[in-house]
This record gives structure tokens, sequence and C-alpha cells, in this order.
């Protein structure tokens, strides 16, 4: 380590995990039951509980969307010990991505979140994190082989150009390439553009958070995620993609009128604003920012939650932007003795 060099995110980066892990772990007991609100609920209460053992001072720049009136971790929610000492940290956090998922039972939900210190503890690390209050953003994400030298994809460049970049990029031919997409009415014209150039496509039905992230992990067997998803989604995926070296370009994506007139009127969008293209750099800005997810139910970025004998099998990733160093985390659990601590009541309770 350079003399004088100080991580302060080190302090609690495994305690992150446990965050994921135990909201991971509660969102489970809803898996299949077709309550999507009460896995939530479930998953964000175990979070929240887990938070209040981690030493620090963190306040939430990108909580869930506040879609269906469901329950979550919102902006400027504080979570930590708060002790005075503490260190200050912003977070980016979603108990769970994919609740439609969860609730029914399929593959590629998560537990995921971000966190973002600075190395003075004076500084304020609240901006890190960009507050972007449209609720979906465009997007288009790949691996580290497509940064830097003339290989980079465009947000705006037609889909067969891009699908040609990342072939010679990746030295496979367009056919070989496989898109994940969200099975949405809206990416219809994208959706035709990809198959009609030849390039497989991953229809997902929800969860984009890991879907971002896949191009730009070893053997996902996904070389591009494209579409227009949630924005703390977003910044989530950022995060990630940034602690692995890959990109991610991003531009807010209102869904209709209402929406650009609320941008403009309460949050004080410019028309500057609607044509901004976000890199993983704006999203995810600092070097001391730690990413963690644990899996509910299998995607191409974790195995879910399982059950075997007395134990409990939880997976987990780890990331740190500073050194790049990704850790994969198989934790076993004995369901006679591990426990959750929930915000809700203070109790400890049996997984
Ligand atoms: P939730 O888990 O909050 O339901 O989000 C799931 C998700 O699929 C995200 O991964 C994605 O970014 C977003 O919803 C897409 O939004 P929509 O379902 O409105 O198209």
């Amino acid at each position: 380590m350079a003399a004088g060099r100080h991580d302060p995110e080190r302090a609690i980066d495994l305690d992150l995990i446990r965050c994921t892990e135990n909201a991971a772990l509660a969102a489970w007991k809803w898996f299949g039951k077709g309550d999507k609100n009460q896995a939530d609920l479930a998953a964000t209460d175990a979070l929240r509980g887990m938070f209040q053992l981690v030493d620090c001072k963190g306040l939430v720049r990108i909580g869930e969307g506040r879609k269906d009136n469901a329950p979550g971790v919102f902006m400027d929610d504080k979570l930590g010990s708060w002790r005075e000492e503490s260190i200050p940290a912003a977070i980016a956090v979603d108990p769970i991505d994919g609740t439609t998922l969860t609730a029914r039972g399929l593959a590629g939900a998560i537990s995921v979140l971000a966190v973002t210190t600075c190395e003075n503890p004076d500084d304020d690390p609240s901006t890190l994190f960009p507050a972007i209050t449209c609720h979906y953003m465009e997007k288009i994400a790949v691996g580290p082989k497509m940064t830097g030298g003339g290989k980079n994809v465009l947000l705006d460049a037609p889909v067969e150009t891009n699908l040609n970049v990342i072939a010679a990029g990746l030295n496979k031919r367009v056919q070989d390439l496989v898109a994940v997409v969200l099975d949405r009415p809206r990416h219809e014209k994208t959706i035709l553009a990809l198959r009609q150039a030849g390039c497989g496509i991953r229809l997902i039905s929800d969860g984009d958070v890991a879907a971002a992230i896949a191009p730009s992990l070893p053997n996902s067997g996904v070389d591009l995620y494209i579409g227009i998803g949630g924005s703390p989604e977003a910044v989530l995926s950022a995060a990630a993609i940034k602690c692995l070296g890959g990109e991610q370009l991003c531009r807010i994506w209102p869904k209709d009128d209402d929406e650009r007139q609320r941008l403009v009127q309460e949050d004080g969008c410019t028309p500057g604003d609607f044509e901004k293209i976000w890199n993983v750099e704006e999203m995810a800005q600092g070097e001391h920012i730690v990413f963690s997810a644990t899996g509910i139910s299998d995607s191409p970025m974790l195995q879910g939650i399982r059950y075997e004998g007395g134990h409990c099998i939880t997976e987990s990733i780890l990331m740190r932007a500073r050194n790049r160093t990704m850790r994969r985390i198989v934790a076993h659990h004995d369901i006679q003795r591990k426990t959750m601590h929930l915000a809700s009541t203070g109790q400890e309770v049996e997984i």
C-alpha cells in the first residue's frame, strides 16, 4: 500500500455483504409466494436492520424508484450506526431488483447496493452518486474489452453499427453475440434491429442491474445490454461496471410529456439535461466505491439461494473500485443458528 493511502471503505466492505445477504434471505421467505410488496418489505427491513450494525453515516442517494407505492429505501433515508466517528457514506440501494421475479419464483432477482466514501472524512460523499429524478434511462452496457482504442459503442449509433463494433472488439461474429433486453413493448424496434442483424437476444422480464453488469463479467455469456430501464438501477450497475472496467452509457428517458414537464418545473431540468449522455465515471464518481450483491434467484451474475441439509447457501459478489478487486463469497448459513436483525422490531429472527 502506498504511504499515506487510506481506503476507508475497507473498514465496512464485508459488513455490506451481510446487508445484501440478509435482504436476500428475507426476500427468499417470500420467493414464489405471489406477494411482491411483502417480499420488498421483508428485504428492506432486514437490510435496514443489518445497516444499523454498519459503522457509517450513510445517506441514501439512490433508493428505489417510487413506483406502485411499493415499500423500500428512498432518497435521503439515513442508514448506518451514525456514531460521531463513523465514516460518511453515500448509498445506492435496491433491497430487491426483481420484486416481481421474486413474487413469481423466477430467475434473475438480486439484492444490491453500492456505497461510496471519501478518503478525507471531512469531505462530503453525497454528490458522488448523482440524483437522477427521471424514472427511466436509455442504456447500453459493454464489457472491459470494449473500452478505449476506438472500440467504443455509442448510445445514438444504429444498433447494427454498435454490433459491428462489439463483434470486432470481442473478435466474434455478429451472429455469435448475445444481447440482453428487457421484454417491453418500448423495445420492439431495438429487438427487431438486433434480430435483423443476426444477434441473439436473451429477453428478461425484469432485473436489469445484473443484466447491465453481465457483459463486464468473465464468462457471463452476455456481450451487450441495451434498452430502457430504471434510473436507480443504472447508477447501481454503473458502480459495479466501474469496478470491473466496463462501460455503460445512459440518458434520461421521460416516459411522457407529464414527466418531462415535471422534470423541468420541479427539478429544473434544462434542454441540455435531456440530451446528456452519462458514462460510468459520472454516475459512480470517486475511487472509494464498494458494490455488493447477493443472488435471490439465479442470474448471469449470481446463483440464487439454496437450502441443503441444515444450511442455507448464499452467493454474493463484492467489488471495490480502487483496486478493481472482485470477490465471490459463498456463505453457508446454519439455519439453527443464523439470525437476522430486523429494523422494525430490533429483534433477531431466524432465517
Ligand atoms: P423492481 O424490482 O423494483 O420491480 O424493478 C425491476 C425492474 O425490472 C428493473 O430491473 C428495471 O430497471 C425496471 O424494473 C424496469 O421498469 P419497468 O418494469 O417499468 O419497465
